[in-house]
């Protein structure tokens, strides 16, 4: 057989799509699964947003809805964007400095292909999402993995060793974080933006869940360091359309016309469809406040509820409370431990026995051996505290088996 490209042979399935083919079966089979795994709200937008771009759909026989797009997205979404971001406290931009894209997985597969060249390294904090390695790894590049504090802050100390150390190519921040829900603070903010601006690095910042905040604010670091700074974005959480793909990335307009230029070879452009939706959320702006506060509030209650079934069924696990996104990050390493198991083995089985999907943290980071990630945004309170019930159950008749050493 003709052989392949060696860095695609190192891709592998994503953690969520290994959960979900085992999902699919369990569901064919009739079970009905708790979904603590996905990373998606758990209802549509709102009805009034659906209403009105439906009858677009209905009303315009032209081609406007259906046509090709240009490459950055439409003129219109990005002005959109830019002052969407301005009310939101962040930086002034102008609509050249925005490239829409497929997703906020084009969006880092274009910003990463435009800077990476084989050999570079790419700093992680341990724990992080896991949607940058593969990309990193397949363009040839090597993640560094630097830890974090107890309130999963950067350790910025580690990672001034690191950048004395080696010659790194960029940082990734995500803040709200996920897995952890951690919001990076204004001292931790600053210290990276002078780091990488001193060490002339990238600093790329996932602000996927920039306006899931139950509390404290925002930083946004490409105030501190414009020069540095690749933003990337996605409207999967908000408004919720992860299956419609558009996501936006922002820097400064030469980063951009190159990102473009990828966005170009690997989709054209951005779907027309999912762009005109943003536009309509974007436009009204009652419309947009009222659907933010709904999601933040559902998201709220959930959190609190899986806090609270934490410290009720699992007391003996540790868990900083997510200051924002749809996650939390639970260790469960007293349980774990006794079991002489680690979390990939627990959620397996977890799924597999009790049908609660959950994610092992091993994928978020190489110190994550006994922590799992459970959202909170797919699921009512009630399923929410049931799936919690049922890992202390699990835990509790795996114990019941494991002989005492
Ligand atoms: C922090 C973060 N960045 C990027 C993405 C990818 O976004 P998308 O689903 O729009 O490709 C996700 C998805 O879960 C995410 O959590």
């Amino acid at each position: 057989m003709p052989d392949f490209n060696p860095n695609v042979l190192r891709i592998r399935e994503s953690p969520t799509r290994k959960i979900d083919s085992i999902k699919e079966r369990l569901v064919k089979e009739g079970k009905d699964i708790i979904l603590l795994s996905a990373g998606q709200p758990g209802f549509p937008p709102p009805r009034e947003l659906r209403e009105r771009l439906a009858k677009e759909l209905i009303e315009d026989d032209t081609m406007r809805l259906y046509g090709y797009t240009p490459t950055s997205g439409l003129a219109e979404l990005r002005e959109l964007i830019a002052n969407d971001i301005k009310e939101l406290g962040g930086p002034s931009l102008t609509p050249d400095q925005i490239l829409v894209t497929a997703g906020g997985q084009a969006a880092m597969f274009s910003v990463l292909s435009s800077i990476l060249k084989p050999g570079d390294k790419v700093i992680h904090f341990d724990p992080t999402y896991f949607g940058y390695q593969p990309l990193i790894e397949y363009l040839g590049g090597k993640v560094l993995w630097i830890p974090t504090d107890s309130e999963y802050q950067p350790n910025i100390e580690k990672l001034k060793e690191a950048l004395e150390r080696e010659k790194i190519k960029a940082i990734i921040l995500v803040t709200p974080d996920n897995p952890t829900g951690r919001i990076i603070d204004e001292k931790h903010a600053k210290a990276l933006a002078d780091l990488a601006i001193d060490h002339d690095l990238w600093l790329i910042v996932d602000e996927a869940y920039k306006t899931l905040i139950f509390e404290g604010e925002h930083y946004w670091l490409y105030k501190y360091a414009p020069e540095n700074v690749i933003a990337i974005d996605v409207f999967s959480k908000d408004p919720g359309i992860p299956g419609w793909r558009l996501g936006f990335v922002y820097s400064k307009e030469e980063l951009i016309r190159r990102a473009k230029l990828v966005l170009q070879e690997i989709v054209y452009c951005p779907p027309s469809i999912a762009q005109h939706f943003v536009i309509i959320y974007l436009k009204d702006r009652k419309l947009k406040e009222l659907t933010r506060r709904r999601l933040l509030e559902e998201l709220r209650v959930r959190r609190n509820k899986t806090i609270e079934s934490i410290e009720r069924y699992l007391p003996e696990a540790k868990v900083v409370k997510p200051r924002g996104g749809m996650f939390s990050f639970v260790d469960l390493e007293s349980y774990l431990k006794k079991l002489r198991m680690d979390s990939e083995e627990f959620s397996k089985l977890l799924l597999e026995k009790k049908y609660v999907a959950s994610v092992p943290g091993s994928y978020f980071g190489p110190t994550q051996k006994y922590t799992v990630r459970l959202s909170f945004a797919a699921e009512s309170p009630e399923r929410i505290e049931e799936g919690i019930r049922r890992i202390r159950e699990l835990i509790d008749e795996l114990q019941s088996r494991t002989p005492s050493s």
